[in-house]
């Protein structure tokens, strides 16, 4: 079958041939409709999760349909097999319904992305009114925790990123109330001149030097969720930025398949009432290696791909 292939450690996906799937016991075939790649694909085509079965087909998650002809999401499937296929094999526990109303992009954003950002912003407790700062906004993850903030009773919501035109459309959309270019010079300033009496909730997308400003621009009380690292692995701080708040490192990818099942199906319930909105683009599986480079390259948008 085609299928985008990585061949060798830190190399792009590339289209090729890969062996037909064979589903065993627990696992179900997929007519993939569309994938996706996002961050976590690429620092595991890098090794960042430890050696991968070169050649293999990346893709975490994407939409598809069961021999019954029923559309469904799917998440991790079985290696080496990946979204980035004509066909796939997931364990069953991984295949979630979908309503006809939700279209392949947005649910593929809500899954991985959208369970990303929920999952946090749920724990932080957000109280009626409270500032929330999402750090990395203008990617999938970020564009969905802003609208969720508000959604789960946010005052004031600012997305922070690089990228001033991806910004321009947050606030153009409606997205977030205000926004802060980070890199361009003090990104404690910045951030601070937005903050008014301090943030109360950040949901930390790239962790680095930008969350080590933003965790001292919140106010006391603060709880800052942080659950990735494009802006780098470690930060540096004193008792003195943190004290009176709580610093906490999110995981969701890794959770059981039913905890992220049921916070997809409460995403799902936002989507069509309140019609949550992502930027996709859309790919055809001949130009996996261009997507793999937007993607490496922050497309601001949910990459997908379809077969
Ligand atoms: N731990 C988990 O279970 C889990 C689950 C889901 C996602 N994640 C992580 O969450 C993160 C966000 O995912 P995503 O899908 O939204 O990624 P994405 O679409 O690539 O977005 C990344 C965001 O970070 C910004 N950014 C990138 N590098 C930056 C830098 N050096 N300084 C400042 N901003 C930077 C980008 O905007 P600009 O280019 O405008 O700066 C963009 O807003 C990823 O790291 C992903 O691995 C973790």
């Amino acid at each position: 079958m085609r299928a985008a292939i990585v061949t060798e450690k830190a190399t792009p996906a590339r289209l090729g041939s890969f062996a037909e799937p064979q589903p065993g016991p627990g696992e179900r075939l997929i007519h993939v409709l569309a994938g996706s790649i996002g961050p976590t694909d690429l620092m595991r085509a890098n090794g960042f999760f430890g050696p991968m079965p070169y050649p293999y087909i990346p893709g975490g998650e994407g939409v598809g349909r069961l021999d019954s002809g029923e559309r469904v999401y799917f998440g991790h499937s079985v290696s080496p097999f990946g979204a980035l296929a004509e066909r796939t094999i997931v364990p069953q526990a991984e295949i979630w319904p979908l309503p006809d109303d939700i279209d392949d992009g947005l649910a593929i954003a809500l899954g991985i992305s959208g369970t990303g950002a929920l999952l946090p912003l749920e724990e932080a407790h957000i109280q009626p009114g409270e500032s929330v700062l999402v750090l990395g906004a203008t990617g999938a993850l970020g564009q969905i925790g802003l609208q969720l903030a508000r959604l789960l009773g946010a005052g004031r919501v600012t997305g922070a990123a690089r990228n001033a035109a991806a910004l321009a459309r947050l606030t153009a959309h409606g997205t977030a109330e205000a926004t802060v270019q980070l890199g361009t010079g003090d990104d404690l300033a910045a951030l601070k001149a937005e903050a008014g009496p301090g943030y109360n909730v950040v949901l930390d997308c790239i962790y680095g030097p930008p969350a080590e400003a933003a965790i001292r621009a919140t106010a006391p009380g603060a709880r800052i969720m942080s659950i990735g690292i494009q802006a780098g692995p470690t930060v540096t701080l004193s008792l003195r930025d943190l004290v009176f708040r709580s610093h906490i490192g999110v995981g969701t990818g890794q959770r059981p398949a039913a905890e992220r099942r049921a916070a997809f199906e409460r995403l799902l319930a936002y989507g069509q009432s309140e019609r949550i909105k992502v930027d996709i683009t859309s790919y055809g599986l001949n130009e996996a290696e261009t997507a793999w480079t937007a993607q490496a390259q922050s497309p601001h948008a949910k990459v997908i791909i379809r077969p």
